[in-house]
């Protein structure tokens, strides 16, 4: 079992542990700003989804109004342990700048280097620091704990304190994550600990009925979530490519559609337990089948169960969204990850935008799980507040549903 909020310290006992007052005392700061990045524009890569950098700002302003020097960290998409300029938090650093707009913000594309220590030395009560991405280190990423210890040790000589804030990362086995908070006076930031609540209620007693709506490519992403969701939910909402697997495993032809033919007996075994549970697997009746895998292909709307063998289904039907939305209307609790299609083709964005809005115009508690559903979200034209949580973590929160132990929890736990 992992961490839950109770056992995590917040950022109010780490103020009060350090004094009361954080004036010329340097804090780090690990947010998850691993923000989608458009790279095609001329003037270099623009921000698509700002998300994660706003969920962020909360937990620095909480320690900038305590008077102190705040340094952060975090990463950027999987650049190999090595300067990587796609890869520069300077782009994250410019726009979390305007956010903060009545605080200094500062870049330095150093992550522990002479030139990040000048900068921590040269920074004042109240400003914001921002290193380099740490994924440019190897020692961040590395399988050796050794490694990853002589980082973390460099890290920590930056600052007297640490605040775990990148709820996206917690189930990430690296350094600033796991090895960092052992060198530290520590806490879990404002964002972690409102992640941890959501998700606690979603797997404590949640009101019911309590849907789960699982999309997106691949169900072996999936699996841990389904197995230990099964004991959980009243009925389960199956959609986007890894529906096809599901419908593989009912003994349906499904064309050239994304199929995993090595999960077919697991999601087999998921289909006999849900029965012999009375839990009802709701999946599409009817898909857009295209001719190929792009945004112009041409497409007809076909039975779930008569794909035919030359096409690819790219989204789910108009009487599967209207199935999922009557579906979702009676639910008290709502957890959705993953796309219902291929939503960067606006022809097969609909199903994710009607199964969106069903679980916008739901009267119970609702999270959005994840970085990806997140952003399509909010690309798809959602307000923020159509939705009672929409949560910074993809892979975090399925882990944390699947009863995973958090490394970084645990270790913000210690
Ligand atoms: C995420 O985007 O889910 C988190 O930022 C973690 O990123 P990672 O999957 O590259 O570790």
């Amino acid at each position: 079992m992992t961490a839950g909020a109770a056992d995590l310290t917040g950022v109010d006992r780490l103020v009060d542990q350090l004094g009361g007052d954080l004036r010329g005392r340097r804090v780090l700061v690990r947010s998850d700003l691993n923000v989608p990045l458009d790279g095609q524009s001329v003037d270099g890569p623009t921000i698509t989804d700002d998300g994660r950098i706003r969920a962020s700002l909360p937990t620095w302003r909480h320690l900038l109004d305590a008077g102190a020097r705040v340094v952060v960290c975090a990463h950027l998409g999987r650049p190999k342990g090595a300067p990587d300029e796609r890869y520069s938090l300077r782009v994250v650093a410019d726009h979390a700048a305007d956010l903060l707009d009545d605080h200094e913000l500062y870049f330095v594309p150093d992550t522990v280097g002479a030139d990040a220590r000048a900068a921590v030395e040269r920074l004042d009560d109240g400003e914001v620091l921002l290193l380099e991405n740490l994924r440019f280190d190897p020692g961040e990423t590395s399988q050796d704990a050794g490694e990853r210890g002589a980082f973390a040790d460099a890290l920590a000589a930056l600052a007297v304190a640490y605040v775990g804030d990148g709820f996206g990362a917690v189930h990430r086995a690296h350094a600033s994550v796991v090895e960092l908070p052992d060198r530290l006076p520590h806490a879990a930031g404002d964002l972690v600990r409102a992640e941890v609540e959501v998700l606690e209620r979603l797997t404590g007693d949640p009101e019911r009925p309590y849907t789960v709506v699982l999309g997106g490519a691949k169900v072996s992403d999936k699996l841990g979530v389904i197995g230990n969701l099964l004991a959980k939910v009243d009925r389960l909402v199956i959609g986007g490519g890894m529906a096809f697997t599901f419908l593989a495993a009912q003994g349906h032809e499904v064309g050239k559609s994304i199929l995993e033919a090595d999960q077919i007996d697991a999601v087999r075994g998921f289909l006999a337990d849900a029965a012999q549970r009375g839990i009802e697997i709701v999946l599409p009746v009817d898909v857009l089948a295209a001719t190929a895998h792009s945004a112009d292909a041409s497409y007809d709307v076909v039975p779930a169960d008569a794909i035919p063998a030359d096409r690819m289904g790219l989204d789910i039907g108009p009487a599967s969204g209207r199935l999922f939305a009557e579906r979702l209307a009676d639910a008290r609790t709502i957890f959705w990850n993953g796309p219902m299609g291929v939503t960067e083709f606006p022809a097969f964005a609909e199903g994710t935008r009607v199964v969106g809005q069903a679980i916008a115009d739901s009267a119970g508690f609702t999270v959005v799980g994840g970085g990806d559903s997140a952003a399509a979200v909010r690309d798809l034209g959602f307000p923020d507040d159509a939705f009672g949580h929409i949560s910074t973590g993809g892979g975090a929160s399925l882990e944390y549903l699947e009863g995973k132990t958090l490394p970084g929890l645990a270790a913000l736990a210690r």
